[in-house]
C-alpha cells in the first residue's frame, strides 16, 4: 500500500528505527525493493532520483512505481530524491508520489529557504511529504568521493556539515517534514573509512524533534548505523553499494558462462536475473539492520 513520507517516518519514529530508502533506476530494482519489504515485514521508501532521469525517465518508472507500490502488501512511500527543479518535483507530484525531496544545497541559504518553502506550498494540495537539504552530502552516487586517510569534512569532497543552529531556523522558515542533514557520509564509493560526526547529529537533534535522513547511507558499518538511527536518523538513503554488488553479480555470470566456454553465449535476462537475486538479499540484510532491534511491523 501506498504510504506518505510523514506516516512512514512516524512509524519509523515510534519504533526507533529507520526506514530504508532505495533508488531504483530499473525495473529490476523496483521489483526488488518491493519484493524485500515484502519479505521482510518492514516498510520501505522506493526513491527514483532527478540524476537518473537520463538512465531512467520520470515518466516511464513513475507511475509504475505508484502503481506496484498500491498493489503491494508491504507498506511503501514513492519518493522523488534530489529534485533540483519545482517543474520536476510538480511531476513527481502528479503522477502520486508520497514523498518529494526538493534539495537547494548548493544554493545560497536564503535560496535554498525560498526555493524549500515553494516546495512545501506545493505538497499541501497532494497527499505527499516533503523532505529539504541543509548542507551537502558533496557530489551525486556513483561518485568516488572520499580520499583514503580524509574525513569528507576536510578532504575536499564538497561535503559540508550541517550547522544546527541553521537547522532549527531552516525547518521553522520552511515548513518541511524531514531534514537530510550532513554529519560525514558522503554520496558515492568510500575509499576509506566514513567517519561520522554523532555530535553534529546530536547537536541537530536537541534542535529540531522532526525525523532526521542520512544520505550517502550505503557503505557505513552496522555499528554506525545504530548509533546514528539511536541519534535520530529515520530514513536511510542506500544506493551505490547496492547498485556496486548487483553489477559484480552480473559478472560473476559471464566470467562463469566464458570459464566453460570461451564463446558462451550469455543472455541478457541471465545479468539481470542475477542482479535482481543480488538487490533483494542486500536490500533485506540493511533492512533488518536499519530496523534496529524492531519486530517486523507487517
Ligand atoms: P549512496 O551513494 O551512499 O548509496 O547514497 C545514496 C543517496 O544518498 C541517494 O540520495
Amino acid at each position: 500500500m501506498l504510504v506518505n513520507l510523514r506516516d512512514i517516518c512516524s512509524i519509523a519514529e515510534q519504533n526507533n528505527m529507520a526506514v530504508g530508502a532505495f533508488n531504483a533506476p530499473s525495473f529490476e530494482a523496483v521489483r526488488a525493493v518491493i519484493d524485500a519489504a515484502e519479505e521482510t515485514g518492514y516498510p520501505v521508501i522506493l526513491q527514483h532520483a532527478e540524476c537518473h532521469e537520463d538512465m531512467m525517465p520520470l515518466d516511464k518508472i513513475g507511475p509504475a512505481m505508484v502503481d506496484l507500490a498500491e498493489r503491494s502488501t508491504a507498506q511503501i512511500c514513492v519518493h522523488l530524491d534530489h529534485g533540483e527543479n519545482l517543474s520536476y518535483l510538480h511531476r513527481a507530484l502528479e503522477y502520486g508520489f508520497t514523498g518529494i525531496m526538493f534539495d537547494g544545497s548548493a544554493l545560497p541559504y536564503e535560496d535554498n529557504v525560498y526555493y524549500s518553502a515553494r516546495a512545501a506550498e506545493m505538497c499541501s494540495g497532494y497527499n505527499c511529504g516533503l523532505e529539504c537539504e541543509l548542507g551537502s552530502m558533496g557530489a551525486r552516487e556513483g561518485d568516488v568521493l572520499v580520499k583514503e586517510g580524509e574525513t569528507p569534512a576536510a578532504g575536499g569532497t564538497g561535503a559540508v556539515y550541517t550547522d544546527p543552529d541553521q537547522a532549527g531556523e531552516f525547518v521553522a522558515a520552511t515548513g518541511l517534514d524531514i531534514l537530510a542533514c550532513s554529519f560525514g557520509t558522503v554520496h558515492g564509493l568510500y575509499r576509506g573509512e566514513p567517519h561520522l560526526s554523532f555530535e553534529v547529529l546530536e547537536q541537530i537533534r536537541e534542535r529540531i524533534r522532526i525525523p532526521l535522513v542520512m544520505h550517502g547511507g550505503s557503505g557505513v558499518s552496522d555499528d554506525d548505523y545504530r548509533q546514528a538511527i539511536d541519534a535520530g536518523i529515520r530514513k536511510i538513503n542506500y544506493y551505490t553499494y547496492g547498485a556496486k554488488y548487483a553489477g559484480e553479480a552480473a559478472c560473476r555470470v559471464v566470467d562463469a558462462a566464458r570459464a566453460k566456454d570461451s564463446s558462451a553465449v550469455v543472455y541478457w535476462h541471465d545479468l539481470t536475473g542475477a542482479a535482481y537475486e543480488c538487490l533483494v538479499k542486500d536490500f533485506m540484510q540493511v533492512m533488518k539492520v536499519f530496523a534496529n532491534g524492531a519486530a517486523p511491523l507487517a
